[in-house]
């Protein structure tokens, strides 16, 4: 691992250097190519890229920021955001969907994460419903996906991606020690951070792309498939207790169907899952 005289991480690329790089060799028609709004520390990056969406940022806007004060999770919880080590990256999407579709988005951001920690740091992943992406349980990255709309249609959708890369275990909090993990630890060697923000970027476009012009079912399936749900019995908590059940479907717009011990079905639009079994 390389370390500076103080003991920290070192890193090959500075964040500055990162902007101007990043947009000469990123191949992307949208994400990325506009404006980047980088930032060493910052509160959140999806309250910039909602301040930056109301105030008219296009679609492809990136948000990017070294360290979280106030990184956000789902359900209001804490996303630890520390210094250098994650990627905290927020887009800024306008995608022609109604309000019902935008789980979608969170289920494609989860696929296109996925392909790159398979492909460009050896890592075989778990997606677990809806947004958690596991290694031997253990989470490595989230997704916060979070919609603002009029009436019927959507304004904006803020993709919020949290991604452990270069997090050595002592350093993450006791609470989230067993819970957690990071490429680092997955993989014992140290990535340059930059260039997965590129490579994200980048399988992310390409699957949004296709889902706007193909649909949504090839995602779903490959979805599916890495997220080995299908068939499994679950619990899931919901805002107001918790149901278990076994997972018969994942339908078109990508909500849980469980099938409980009655055989009764549920839609599960949010909650949170654990395995059973
Ligand atoms: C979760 O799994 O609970 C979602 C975590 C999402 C964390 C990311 S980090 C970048 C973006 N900004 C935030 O405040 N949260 C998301």
């Amino acid at each position: 691992m390389l370390k500076n005289a103080k003991g920290e991480l070192k890193y090959t690329m500075t964040s500055n250097d990162f902007i101007k790089e990043i947009q000469s060799k990123l191949k992307t028609d949208t994400f990325g190519q506009g404006y980047i709004f980088y930032s060493e520390s910052i509160d959140s990056t999806n309250i910039k890229a909602k301040e930056l969406a109301n105030e008219g940022h296009q679609e492809g806007t990136v948000i990017i920021a070294d360290s979280q004060s106030k990184g956000k999770g789902r359900k209001g919880r804490h996303w630890f955001s520390p210094g250098k080590t994650g990627i905290y990256m927020s887009l800024i999407l306008k995608p022609p969907i109604i309000p019902s579709e935008a789980q979608k988005i969170t289920l494609i951001t989860a696929v296109a994460i996925a392909e790159v920690l398979k492909y460009y740091a050896g890592i075989d992943v778990r997606i677990k419903w809806p947004n958690d992406i596991l290694v031997n349980n253990k989470k490595l990255a989230g997704i916060l996906t979070e919609i603002n709309t009029t009436k019927d249609s959507i304004n904006y959708i803020i993709v919020g991606m949290g991604i452990n890369v270069n997090t050595p275990l002592e350093s993450m909090p006791s609470e989230i020690r067993d819970i957690a993990t990071s490429i680092l630890i997955e993989t014992n060697k140290e990535m340059e951070k930059w260039d997965i923000v590129k490579v994200i970027l980048e399988s992310f476009e390409r699957y949004y792309n296709k889902f706007l012009n193909n649909g949504f079912a090839d995602i779903l399936e490959e979805w599916k498939r890495l997220s080995q749900i299908m068939g499994s019995k679950i619990k899931v908590d919901l805002e107001k207790g918790s149901i278990e059940g076994e997972v018969v479907e994942v339908d078109k717009d990508g909500f849980l169907i469980i099938r409980d011990s009655d055989g009764n079905d549920e839609k599960i639009i949010a909650g949170d899952v654990s395995f059973i079994e």
